[in-house]
């Protein structure tokens, strides 16, 4: 008889034991994910009433409880199942988090009358757990009124500060970790390798979650979830419809159909480049509809901003739909969601549909029965762009500042007309060539020109010109939230001025945009 040779077991992919974040209502949430993440480890933040059970379930390496504004005996405030506690799962509590664990476990937790916000030195015991290898005197960032007074049974103190004489403690035996400052943040310097410490040395998670590990993943999934049919991408020219396109099409091959609705109101040669990209060099099916007769069409006569915006999104749903249509029947839609999405809308999978529809003019039709591939869903910005780099998408596309799916539309003032959109794209060429120059075209997070409905005096050899004036955005913002007026240099700004009234003839005038958001908003329109 022959000998049975076991097969070997798949390796669980990162996902499958994720870090769990449970969310206390900190503004950091989201930052300690993306952090554990920097760290080449899949987290996923959760909601802080997470139960023990449902914890199990989902095999978490470890689970992080954040910071949070309250006081851990303020009436309301967030608390957590104290059955994780005994999961045997490491467990690292930060600011308020560590306090909630000390709390819940027989510590005590005190307003003492001393607060610590900003930097603030702290003692560290580089024999412990947390602080291995790292320096004894270190800054940690803090942000607390409460202060742990007695650290949870069985625990030992690691770290203390002026104010804090327990700035950290750990349990190696029950896998409990606490820390008062906040390792997650810039200010905090050591704050990574902290975390490192915890991912690796205490939780030992491997660094594992790469691009290439995601791809990997992610090509699994969708040809598990739709086999053998066929599906519809819409490209925009943006980072996100892009990759997931990719994604999809490493994955089903031809099995994938992408559309890309060229509405005329893209910035000079984006629409070449991408039909160059996914036609010529991914060799991705692609239906290109050069459509900019009927959008201009549509936007004849309308100057005003929520009308344009309403204008183009429906033609848009239009012309996709006709197109659809051609296609035949296709099961599958592909939507470029991310995590930030889904966090937003709580996690829900409609909700996150939907917030995205609304945003973006790729928002597609309601009535369309198709069922969503989402092969960004787990990805912050940040790794959609490293998945890019490493699908071979060039450094443009990867790159691109955001950029409104209205386009051009909303960066005319007044009426959208064909003359004036010429205008526009090369002066705004010109601007976005001179700002790759100068190297700060990563660093803003937007930078265009904007063509109000006015014109000036001007002269140019010994003429008078009566042309316009085109305006140069620049800002700098995290989350477009809120933006910052960027403080372009002067020569450079010289540079963009000049080229642009001795390049473009209509335009005899360029102004810079003084303005942060708010008051003002990031766009003209
Ligand atoms: P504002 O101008 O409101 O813009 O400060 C914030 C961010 O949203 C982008 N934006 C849009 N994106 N459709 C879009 O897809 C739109 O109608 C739209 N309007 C503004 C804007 O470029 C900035 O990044």
């Amino acid at each position: 008889m022959g000998q049975v040779v076991p097969l070997p077991q798949p390796e669980p992919s990162a996902e499958d034991q994720p870090v769990l974040v449970l969310d206390c209502g900190g503004q950091y949430a989201q930052l300690i994910a993306r952090r554990i993440r920097e760290a080449r480890v899949y987290s996923e933040l959760v909601p802080h009433s997470l139960t023990a059970a449902e914890a199990r379930a989902r095999r978490p390496r470890a689970l992080v409880l954040s910071g949070g504004p309250a006081s851990v005996y303020a009436p309301g405030a967030p608390r957590v199942d104290p059955e994780l506690f005994a999961l045997g799962v490491p467990t690292l509590g930060i600011c308020y988090g560590m306090q909630l664990m000390a709390q819940e476990l027989g510590g005590t937790v005190e307003r003492t009358g001393v607060s610590e916000f900003g930097k603030t030195d702290v003692r560290a015991e580089p024999e412990s757990s947390l602080f291995a290898g790292l320096p004894e005197e270190q800054t940690g960032w803090m942000s607390h009124r409460d202060s742990v007074t007695a650290p949870p049974a069985g625990a030992r103190v690691t770290a203390g500060s002026p104010a804090a004489p327990i700035a950290a403690f750990e349990d190696a035996e029950r896998g409990l970790y606490g820390v008062q400052f906040h390792p997650e943040v810039v200010h905090t310097p050591h704050g990574q390798e902290v975390l490192k410490n915890f991912l690796y040395g205490v939780a030992d998670a491997p660094p594992t979650w790469t691009a290439a590990a995601v791809i990997e993943e992610q090509v699994e999934r969708i040809r598990a979830q739709v086999g053998s049919s066929r599906v519809l991408c819409a490209l925009s020219g943006g980072v996100d419809s892009a990759v997931a396109a990719l994604l999809v099409h490493k994955a089903v091959g031809d099995q994938l159909v992408c559309v890309f609705v060229d509405h005329g109101l893209l910035r000079k040669d984006e629409a070449v480049q991408v039909v160059e990209t996914f036609e010529g060099h991914f060799h991705v099916p692609l239906v290109h509809v050069s459509a900019e007769e009927r959008f201009l069409a549509r936007l004849d006569g309308v100057d005003d901003p929520e009308l344009k915006r309403k204008a183009v999104g429906e033609e848009f749903i239009r012309v996709f739909e006709e197109e659809s249509k051609r296609l035949g029947e296709i099961p599958f839609l592909v939507q470029g969601t991310l995590y930030s999405d889904v966090i937003e809308s709580g996690g829900d999978a409609s909700v996150a549909a939907t917030i995205k529809s609304h945003h973006n003019v790729g928002g597609l039709p309601e009535d369309m029965e198709m069922e969503l591939v989402e092969p960004l869903r787990l990805l912050f910005k940040d790794e959609v762009r490293r998945v890019g780099e490493e699908l071979g998408l060039p450094e443009r596309m990867v790159w691109r500042q955001p950029f409104p799916g209205p386009g051009l539309a909303i960066r005319i003032i007044g009426e959208v007309t064909r003359d004036r959109l010429a205008i526009l794209r090369e002066a705004d060429a010109i601007l976005q060539e001179e700002i790759r120059r100068a190297g700060l075209y990563r660093e803003l997070w937007q930078s265009f020109a904007v063509l109000p409905a006015i014109r000036s005096v001007g002269v140019q050899g010994d003429e008078r010109t009566y042309g316009y004036p085109v305006v140069v955005r620049a800002v700098t913002s995290d989350d477009a939230m809120t933006a910052d007026w960027a403080r372009l240099p002067y020569d450079l700004l010289e540079t963009i001025s000049s080229r642009i009234v001795n390049e473009v003839p209509e335009v005899n005038r360029v102004v810079l945009d003084i303005t942060s958001k708010p008051p003002s908003t990031i766009e003209w329109e």
